[in-house]
């Protein structure tokens, strides 16, 4: 009788904390629906409709972590007179006009996007770039791409974002901006020191390499 008595609070206590993190779901996540007439009408001229960019200087969104993107877009603004922690005179503008509950919408909108899958453009390019992702460079106090970002590229929620399948193009130009400060939103300057231990080399073949991963 007193096991049975244990195990039916324990079950109330699983329903409470059922609802309470449905509650919590329900306050945090972002309305994607809005989301998407925002990238419908504002973002897709240069992301693409679901988010598949087809410019290789325009980031791929399909698929991206709602926190990520929500983050990224904050981090486009200037606040509280402080600068924008990461610079980028085209995103800055586009911001300008975006409320925390739009960036949380698009957030969400891009999230359930599927990202269609790209294939590596130079196949040796790419394989001294697989060398990197799945290793790191010991020597060089690099540590391997796939500890933060996962073995298949699709990141682990809620910090490190996706980046499989991602153009090389923007890929190489964001460890550029890491290397040079230039983007400076990583916390604890993580990709910043990762950055500057790597030869331009290992940045465009693991760039190369990460356009074709899935
Ligand atoms: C005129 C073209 C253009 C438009 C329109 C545009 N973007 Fe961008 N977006 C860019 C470029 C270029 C970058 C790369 C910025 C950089 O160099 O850091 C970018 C970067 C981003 C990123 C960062 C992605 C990542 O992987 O870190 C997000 C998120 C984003 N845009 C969302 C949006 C949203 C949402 C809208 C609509 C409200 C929008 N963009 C409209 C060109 C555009
Ligand atoms: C210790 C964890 C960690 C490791 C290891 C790591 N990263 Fe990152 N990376 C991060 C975090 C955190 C961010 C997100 C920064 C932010 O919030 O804007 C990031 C962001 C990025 C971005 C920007 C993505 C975008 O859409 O703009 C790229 C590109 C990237 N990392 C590439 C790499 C590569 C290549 C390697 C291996 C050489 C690597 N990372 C290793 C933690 C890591």
């Amino acid at each position: 009788m007193q096991g049975m008595k244990v195990a039916s609070n324990m079950a109330i206590l699983v329903m409470l904390a059922a609802s309470t993190q449905i509650f919590a779901e329900t306050i945090t996540r972002g309305d994607a629906a809005k989301g998407q007439q925002i990238a419908t009408q504002v973002c897709a001229g240069c992301h693409n409709a679901d988010g598949n960019s087809v410019i290789p200087t325009n980031p791929s969104l399909a698929g991206q972590h709602a926190e990520y993107t929500t983050k990224q877009l904050m981090n486009f603004k200037a606040q509280d007179g402080k600068p924008a922690s990461r610079n980028s005179p085209i995103m800055g503008a586009m911001v300008m006009a975006l409320s925390p509950d739009d960036m949380k919408n698009l957030g969400a909108y891009y999230a359930q996007q599927t990202p269609k899958p790209r294939g590596a453009k130079d196949k040796s390019l790419a394989q001294q770039g697989e060398k990197v992702y799945r290793g790191g460079n010991i020597d060089a106090s690099v540590p391997a791409c796939a500890s933060c970002h996962s073995p298949n590229g699709a990141g682990i929620p809620p910090v490190y974002p996706r980046i499989a399948g991602q153009h090389a193009e923007y890929t190489l130009a964001q460890l550029r901006a890491f290397r040079k400060e230039e983007r400076t939103n990583d916390n604890n300057q993580v990709m910043h020191m990762i950055a500057t231990h790597m030869s331009e080399k290992e940045m465009q073949a693991v760039a190369e390499f990460i356009s074709g991963l899935r």
